[in-house]
């Protein structure tokens, strides 16, 4: 009877640990790439894995803009738990002083990424982890432009942010991805489609995609030559002390600024980051050499001026013309006085009474005819994507800032009318997205 009693138990048992063993781990768990595991990293709580710490990322800030570029080829070489830990911290990680990697814009964070592996998984910045959110492999049909281990979806929450400013935090997030990716030797590409690519995991009902970006190792290595902008009547661009993950950590934002004008190094160096070209030759391909800007475009259309305003005047940044060397590459960058006197006054009326005290004023201004060129992306309905442009745009002069010292902020525009009128363009032909004060 006892023994009796003692098999049934043991069957109990038996049939309990086949339960766990067979169906929720292996969804939970086990289908993760764990290569190269940290001190057993990932650790599974419930449904969440808590990633490795994140690598530091010791590059000067300027070389990991300067080594941005797009790579859409990648081998079968599995991406790392610490190098997608690194990847996504630096995406959009929660730092210890509970601000994240990226600034709020319009005053909300809203973005939201999943992350593709053999399953479907949502990135929790609270804690650093991947939540399943899905069984099945979707790599392929979300990442159908290019094959990669990792896609990452990049995503919103609709209760949050509206497309535009939903999509200039994307710019953000995507361009720390690239930065991080270029920087650890892996390759990425923002990718992004009308009807966006991530549906056919079905998002909830308040979610909403925005764009895709493919994570590997690329199969052609990267090969730079630093060749800097030949003719600049701007202060060249200098590698700082300050590694981008430091960047990173100590990127702030504030409404007052002591100072009333920065150096004209200072501005040199953030009008770079905004939207100049790299001092790095790209020669991965054999058969093309290029110049890349510090952020991607839609198309390589690159429609933005950029714009400063300071208490001398207002000023177009001319990033590169001419491209007249032996293989065809800008060579001349300068700013141009378009205004004399200040008009930082009127542009904190068009936007935040803050705007006036700052030293220089940034703004990144869209060229609405610069992009028909040969798919016609003007109209209002996808100004989304020309407002990732602006986003990272705005990203990058903020990590420019810290990493000179400076401070910035990111602040959106109340009276479009207003700031065409004191930039003096037409307002039909040309839509001013943020203005960025640092000081
Ligand atoms: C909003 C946005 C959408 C993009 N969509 C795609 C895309 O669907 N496919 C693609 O291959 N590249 C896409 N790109 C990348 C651009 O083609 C690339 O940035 C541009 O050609 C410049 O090259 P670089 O990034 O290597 O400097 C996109 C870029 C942006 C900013």
């Amino acid at each position: 009877m006892r023994e009796k009693h003692f098999l049934k138990k043991a069957a109990v048992l038996f049939l309990i640990f086949i339960f766990f063993s067979s169906s929720i781990l292996p969804v939970l768990g086990v289908k993760y790439s764990s290569k190269n595991n940290k001190d057993n990293y990932p650790i599974l709580i419930g449904q969440e894995f808590v990633l490795p710490p994140p690598q530091f990322i010791d590059i000067p800030l300027e070389e990991s803009i300067m080594r941005r570029m797009s790579m859409r080829n990648f081998t079968e070489d599995p991406v790392t738990d610490e190098e997608l830990s690194t990847i996504l911290w630096s995406a959009y990680g929660k730092r210890d002083d509970g601000r994240y990697t990226v600034a709020k814009i319009n005053g909300s964070h809203s973005v939201v990424i999943y992350v593709l592996l053999e399953d479907v998984y949502k990135y929790n910045p609270e804690n650093h982890s991947l939540v399943f959110y899905k069984e099945g492999d979707y790599r392929d049909i979300v990442g159908w432009q290019y094959h990669a281990p990792v896609q990452l979806g990049l995503c919103w929450n609709t209760d949050i942010a509206s497309a535009n400013y939903a999509s200039a935090e994307c710019g953000a997030v995507g361009q720390n991805i690239y930065f991080a990716a270029n920087s650890i030797g892996l390759g990425t590409v923002i990718t992004a489609e009308l009807e966006p690519a991530i549906e056919p995991v079905g998002l909830p009902d308040n979610e909403k995609g925005m764009g895709v970006m493919p994570l590997g190792h690329p199969v052609i290595d990267y090969n730079f030559v630093y060749r800097p902008i030949y003719i600049s009547l701007l202060p060249r661009i200098k590698f700082s002390d300050m590694a981008f993950t430091t960047a990173l950590e100590e990127r702030i934002e504030i409404s007052s600024w002591e100072n009333d004008s920065i150096s004209r190094d200072d501005l040199s160096h953030l009008i770079w980051a905004s939207y100049g070209y790299s001092y790095y030759i790209d020669k991965s391909k054999s058969n093309v050499v290029k110049r890349h800007h510090t952020l991607p475009s839609a198309h390589g259309y690159y429609p933005f001026r950029i714009y400063t305003v300071t208490k001398y005047g207002i000023s177009r940044y001319f990033y590169g013309l001419f491209n007249i060397d032996f293989i065809g590459l800008p060579i001349v960058s300068f700013i141009l006085r378009t205004a004399f006197g200040d008009k930082r006054s009127e542009i904190a009326e068009a936007t935040e009474s803050f705007v006036g005290d700052a030293p220089i004023c940034i703004i990144p201004v869209l060229s609405i005819e610069k992009t028909i060129e040969w798919d016609d992306l003007s109209n209002e309905s996808v100004r989304w994507i020309w407002y990732y442009e602006a986003g990272a745009a705005a990203h990058n002069v903020l990590l420019q800032a810290t990493s000179r010292g400076l401070t910035g902020n990111i602040v959106t525009i109340k009276d479009k009318d207003a700031v065409c009128a004191i930039l003096k363009l037409e307002r039909e032909k040309f839509d001013p997205m943020f203005v960025i004060p640092v000081g």
